[in-house]
């Protein structure tokens, strides 16, 4: 009998990313994360106003009046959900300029279109659904990209900020606001009283899901910081990389620049 002695090759590992505190396949993540945004679409801007006590409206605008749009300006708003940026940022680039909600998620895309089409605005802004890590726009097409709350449930967020790169004009801006903890030890303790039993428990009442609202403050918990979110963005190539803290660190606006 012959017997090999060679030594098998390695398994090759299966990719696994982060569902909040699960461990879970990489390709199972998306899946995971279109349920939950399936589940919260209906109310999602109903929860973000409830949860975040009306505050997201402040970050959110001060977010778009840091990009500096200009009149004429084209923006992508990747992971645009209900347009909340989009609308925004409409505002800023006039009859002249253009702004795409890019989004995997039909639901969402859907459940803020009536906002949209009952303002002026509808005009100015477009509509594509898909992949953030993939996105279907041509090199140097937009000169400014946001991402709001979005960048979190990529599967591979740095994937998602090259392909903002790559969609960006030369000397286009990037905007990223996302969650991160808070700065201050007292106030984090409160904040995570607040996000690990008040916020499921109104999900619970609100989308009749407790789970639904667990995912969002773990997510949170297992994202890059700051100083580690920025550090990636200057090693895709962004420069002028700086971001400001919202609410003692509980959302943070992230700013770079293409060169
Ligand atoms: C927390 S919501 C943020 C919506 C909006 N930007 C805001 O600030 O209110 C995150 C959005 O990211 C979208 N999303 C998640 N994974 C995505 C992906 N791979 N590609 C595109 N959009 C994605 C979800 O469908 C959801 O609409």
């Amino acid at each position: 009998m012959v017997t090999d002695a060679s030594p098998k090759p390695p398994e090759p590992e299966t990719p696994t990313a982060y569902f909040g505190y699960r461990r879970v396949a990489a390709s199972e993540k998306g899946r995971l994360v279109h349920r939950h945004f399936d589940t919260v679409a209906g109310k999602y801007d109903l929860m973000n106003t409830l949860l975040s006590f009306g505050m997201h409206h402040l970050w959110k605008w001060t977010a778009v009046r840091m990009l500096k749009l200009k009149p004429g300006d084209r923006v992508i708003d990747v992971c645009g959900g209900t347009a909340d940026l989009a609308i925004r940022a409409a505002q800023a680039v006039g009859e002249t300029g253009r702004v795409t909600v890019y989004d995997i998620n039909w639901a969402m895309m859907a459940a803020g279109w009536p906002k949209v089409v009952n303002s002026s605005l509808a005009p100015r802004i477009d509509y594509i659904q898909g992949d953030a890590e993939h996105l279907s726009c041509p090199d140097a097409s937009f000169d400014a990209a946001m991402v709001g709350f979005g960048i979190r449930n990529l599967t591979r967020p740095e994937a998602g900020f090259r392909e903002i790169f790559r969609v960006l004009k030369p000397g286009g801006a990037m905007m990223c606001l996302e969650f991160s903890k808070p700065k201050t030890a007292w106030f984090r303790r409160l904040y995570d009283f607040y996000s690990f039993y008040v916020m499921p428990a109104v999900g619970k009442i609100m989308v009749g899901s407790w789970d639904a609202y667990t995912y969002l403050p773990e997510s949170i918990r297992m994202f890059s910081q700051p100083e580690e979110l920025s550090a990636s963005l200057e090693t895709i190539g962004f420069t002028r990389v700086r971001y400001r803290r919202l609410t003692n660190g509980i959302a943070v606006i992230y700013l770079g620049v293409k060169p």
